[in-house]
């Protein structure tokens, strides 16, 4: 089966597979203190300067973590109303610490100072959450990315109110790769204090890097990584997958094909008039109204979800191994199916 359902229906990389099986020999010891793991640290330390790095099994223990080390129980958390952690983790932020999401309406998933602003008025009001990070996605949940200056804006704004910002970083490496810029330029020289580096999204069998950099979360934050259960004892087989990852900018590599393969699957898309595209295509997934009857037989040859009942806004989501042949096979069924229906 082929699909444009989600990034994370594609397999492993065979680098990264090979690394899992490079790293499978001898003793080593447990809970990251192992030499691959210490290996991997350098080498996240190399590309982003002083940075405490965590590893979990997926991106929504990478988020409660990340959200776990920013706030306490009465403080708040606020994202955008179509934040991963809001909408799909079942809860796990609010369940697991304890802390509040304060959504907020966005048409492109992103958020400015302005968005947050108004969410500021009851700081120092008791009856009232203290909001305490600002929780952004990059690339979004809309398949949009922050640019530059949007997010050290962001972030700007963020440390005079007091507040963190939490960067969940599941397309991380699609964001950078539409960017044209260094992973350290994108992150932390903007003012990001917390974020997860995304694996499985982007090639890994299993596992997220939760990279902290503002030295006041780094103390609790081995604890409450050990709290939130994502503290792997054979902690060796997540970090070699990141060894491969950021070696020889395979990361980049990755991200820059799937964003390719979204790009030209927009520019097929575009010549067919009963096909509208609703977000700007910045990294590797396209959001699309179709006529509502080629749905199922499409889908039937290519799973993919329905992001919006109401709209019946789909997403088509490309991933490191979509080919070429697999974006115009689809259209064609696209093109056939539009055609036969209208
Ligand atoms: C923006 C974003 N964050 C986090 C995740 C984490 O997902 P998981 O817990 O399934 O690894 C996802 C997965 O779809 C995502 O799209």
């Amino acid at each position: 089966m082929k699909s444009f359902a989600s990034d994370n229906y594609s397999g492993i990389h065979p680098e990264i597979l090979q690394a899992i099986i490079g790293a499978n020999r001898d003793h080593q010891i447990s809970y990251g203190d192992d030499d691959y793991t210490e290996k991997v640290n350098r080498n996240f330390q190399k590309i982003f300067g002083d940075v405490m790095v965590l590893y979990t099994f997926n991106g929504t223990g990478a988020n409660v973590t990340c959200l776990k080390c920013c706030t306490l129980p009465f403080q708040s958390a606020v994202c955008s109303e179509h934040a991963h952690i809001l909408v799909d983790e079942c809860g796990a932020p609010t369940q697991s610490i304890g802390c509040t999401l304060l959504p907020i309406k966005t048409p492109d998933g992103k958020l400015t100072p302005e968005m947050v602003k108004p969410l500021l008025n009851r700081v120092g009001n008791v009856h009232n959450t203290q909001p305490k990070v600002i929780s952004i996605s990059q690339t979004t949940e809309l398949g949009t990315v922050y640019s530059l200056s949007e997010l050290t804006k962001l972030c700007a704004f963020a440390h005079e109110n007091d507040l963190y910002v939490h960067m969940d970083g599941a397309r991380i490496s699609n964001a950078v790769a539409s960017l044209g810029i260094g992973l350290k330029q994108a992150t932390v020289d903007c003012g990001v204090d917390i974020m997860s580096f995304g694996g499985t999204k982007n090639g890994l069998m299993i596992g997220e890097a939760v990279l902290i950099f503002n030295d006041e979360l780094k103390a609790n934050a081995p604890y409450f990584h050990k709290q939130t259960a994502q503290l792997f004892s054979k902690n060796r087989f997540i970090a070699v997958q990141f060894e491969a990852l950021l070696n020889n900018d395979l990361w980049l590599r990755m991200a820059d094909h799937s964003n390719k393969m979204a790009k030209l699957l927009a520019s097929e898309v575009v010549k067919i008039p009963e096909v509208k595209i609703t977000q700007q295509v910045d990294a590797n997934s396209l959001f699309v109204i179709v006529p509502e009857q080629v749905l199922v037989p499409l889908r039937a040859l290519y799973p993919f979800y329905e992001w919006d009942a109401q709209t019946h806004e789909q997403r088509w989501m490309c991933s490191f191994d979509t080919t070429e042949d697999d974006v115009y096979e689809f259209v064609k069924s696209l093109k056939k199916l539009v055609s036969n229906k209208m």
